[in-house]
């Protein structure tokens, strides 16, 4: 890939300056920010574009780091370097160098890797076939076959073309129409009276929802207009403002480069790739970089999909995008962030079920964007293997898989008090039995570390016995090492479970008459048998007499 450079008259400012009064300074596009600390290194830069779109929200008083790219491609010189040192440093690409004269001597310059990269012709055309069922691959030529018809450029776009690549089946199939998919949607309808059905249509995003019947197959597509979008305060639900542009502008308002590809779907450049921004090399490099150094203070929730997409696919953050994780944590200005989103990226992340993503969530502090008043302390640090490690021991035990998330997220906050944990619960719309997991998780942790021991099988039976699945994990991953956990290990495996053998009408044969009493006994029997007093159900037989009689 070739690259660009631009030269930028760079203005000097320190990494504590407000945003505010960096956008004064930044007159002309024909200058930058240079980002120096306050030991005079250089962090980084800013360029105008960036400037305004972050001083449309109203964070004028945050500082400039927030918005700092530290890329490596760039270089800091005065007027007394020549061109042929400039050359040496940036190699040969600098032919692409803009230069500018300021005619000021006083101002130092920035050459700036542009994001203009010019575009190799890569086919997908390998990964496709190898990747792609049959029937999937069909589906798609016969959606070519209609946008060429009707001259309208088809894609696959985002996640779908970074699995390709590196030849991961993708499970949802979306199509982006660079126009409107649902008059496209109609459009196949016509074409294709009897395989294929619209299901549903939405006005407001205009996209559709259609399936295929194929060989047999009932495929499921997702057709998405192209969009531009906008936020209108961080962390806001983003905006649309332009339905039907160009893809470019689509591509552009996504997060990540490895995930701003798209591959054309139309007949002549059927599985051409498009990559505006690098997202093949970096893929191959495995690499995370965020588009556009605003990125995460449009969405917060991304520095969450740096550390999922970083752990799934063995990347990471290059040092630009690293800087804006710390800048943005730093700046406070997602504390007590509510949202759907944040959930959804947690659930996707902790489900992992890995340990280094544990790890590196604490270490990277995105556990701001949860609660800022964790205390990370050395047990915290280490618990990510403890957790991996018994999670998978016990995950017959769950409720269901996807719970796992709930038992990293415990194991996070359990030491915050009921009124926090009731507040982080309600910020991120957890349903109430995923409320319960958390909160139950937090209250035995509490109660058993008050507690002397216990004296029989049964006392740990009642104890433990309001307790959910995933509480008691939570808990076994807290006591490692104490007796504790051979406790809830025997309430897990034999007692929750334990049976007795006699019932009603077992009572009733024996002349008893059914009424409260009966579960006086039957409470009792079970009782003697989690202690180990009853084998078989003559022993229990046997036991009711002693209970009617009185003795317990
Ligand atoms: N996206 C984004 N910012 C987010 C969430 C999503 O820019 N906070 C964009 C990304 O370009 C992403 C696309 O929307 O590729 C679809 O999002 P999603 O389905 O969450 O991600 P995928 O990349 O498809 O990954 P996954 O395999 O996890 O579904």
């Amino acid at each position: 890939m070739q690259a660009f450079y631009e030269i930028k008259n760079v203005i000097w400012v320190s990494d504590s300056s407000s945003l505010e009064e960096c956008s004064i300074l930044l007159a002309s596009f024909d200058f930058c920010l240079g980002v120096k600390d306050a030991d005079n290194n250089i962090l980084g830069y800013v360029l105008k574009p960036d400037s305004d779109r972050v001083l449309k929200f109203d964070i004028k008083d945050k500082c400039i780091r927030l918005i700092t790219s530290c890329t490596s491609k760039i270089v800091a010189f005065d007027d007394l370097s020549t061109q042929k040192h400039l050359n040496k440093i940036l190699g040969s690409k600098v032919k692409e160098v803009v230069w500018l004269d300021d005619g000021n001597d006083s101002i130092d310059k920035l050459a700036i890797l542009s994001k203009k990269n010019k575009l190799e012709d890569i086919y997908l055309i390998e990964e496709f076939k190898q990747v792609v069922e049959n029937p999937v691959q069909n589906l798609f030529k016969k959606c070519s076959k209609v946008a060429d018809a009707n001259n309208i450029p088809i894609f696959l776009i985002g996640g779908i073309v970074r699995d390709l690549i590196i030849g991961r089946k993708s499970f949802d199939i979306d199509i982006t129409v660079q126009g409107n998919a649902i008059d496209f949607a109609h459009l196949l309808m016509v074409q294709y009276p009897d395989t294929c059905i619209i299901n549903s249509l939405h006005e407001d995003f205009e996209t559709a929802k259609v399936t295929f019947l194929i060989d047999d197959n009932e495929i499921k597509v997702d057709f998405a207009s192209t969009r531009k979008e906008a936020y209108d305060y961080p962390a806001a639900l983003p905006r649309i403002i332009e339905i039907g542009c160009e893809l470019y502008d689509d591509v552009i308002r996504r997060d990540f480069t490895i995930n701003s590809m798209a591959m054309s779907l139309n007949e002549e450049t059927f599985c051409k790739l498009i990559d505006y921004l690098g997202g093949y090399q970096d893929l191959n490099a495995k690499v995370i970089r965020v588009l556009h150094p605003v990125s995460y203070v449009d969405d917060p929730t991304r520095v969450i999909r740096a550390l999922k997409f970083g752990m799934r696919f063995d990347c990471e953050s290059d040092k630009s995008t690293n800087f804006l994780e710390k800048s943005c944590l730093d700046s406070g200005l997602f504390d007590g962030l509510c949202g759907k989103r944040i959930k959804s990226e947690l659930k996707q992340t902790f489900n992992l079920n890995r340990a280094s993503v544990f790890t590196n969530f604490v270490e990277r502090r995105l556990y701001y964007l949860i609660e800022k008043n964790i205390i990370i302390d050395e047990v915290l640090n280490n618990l990510g293997e403890e957790a991996e490690i018994c999670i998978n021991d016990h995950l017959n035990y769950l409720e269901k898989i996807d719970n796992i998330w709930l038992i990293y997220l415990s194991l996070l906050i359990i030491d915050l008090d009921k009124a926090r944990i009731a507040d982080i619960a309600n910020r991120l719309y957890l349903s109430v039995k995923e409320s319960k997991i958390i909160l139950q998780s937090c209250e035995l942790w509490h109660k058993l570390q008050d507690l002397r021991g216990f004296e029989s099988n049964f006392e740990i039976y009642e104890f433990l016995g309001g307790y959910c699945n995933e509480a008691l994990v939570v808990n076994l991953i807290k006591f490692k090492g104490s007796n504790v956990v051979g406790c809830i290990e025997l309430f897990l495996t034999e007692l929750k479970n334990a049976k007795i053998s006699v019932n009603g009408n077992d009572l009733i044969r024996l002349g008893l008459k059914p009424g409260p009493e009966f579960s006086r006994i039957l409470r009792g029997i079970l009782k003697a048998k989690i202690n180990n007093k009853l084998k078989t159900k003559e022993d229990e037989l046997d036991y009711i007499n002693i209970l009617i009689n009185g003795e317990k």
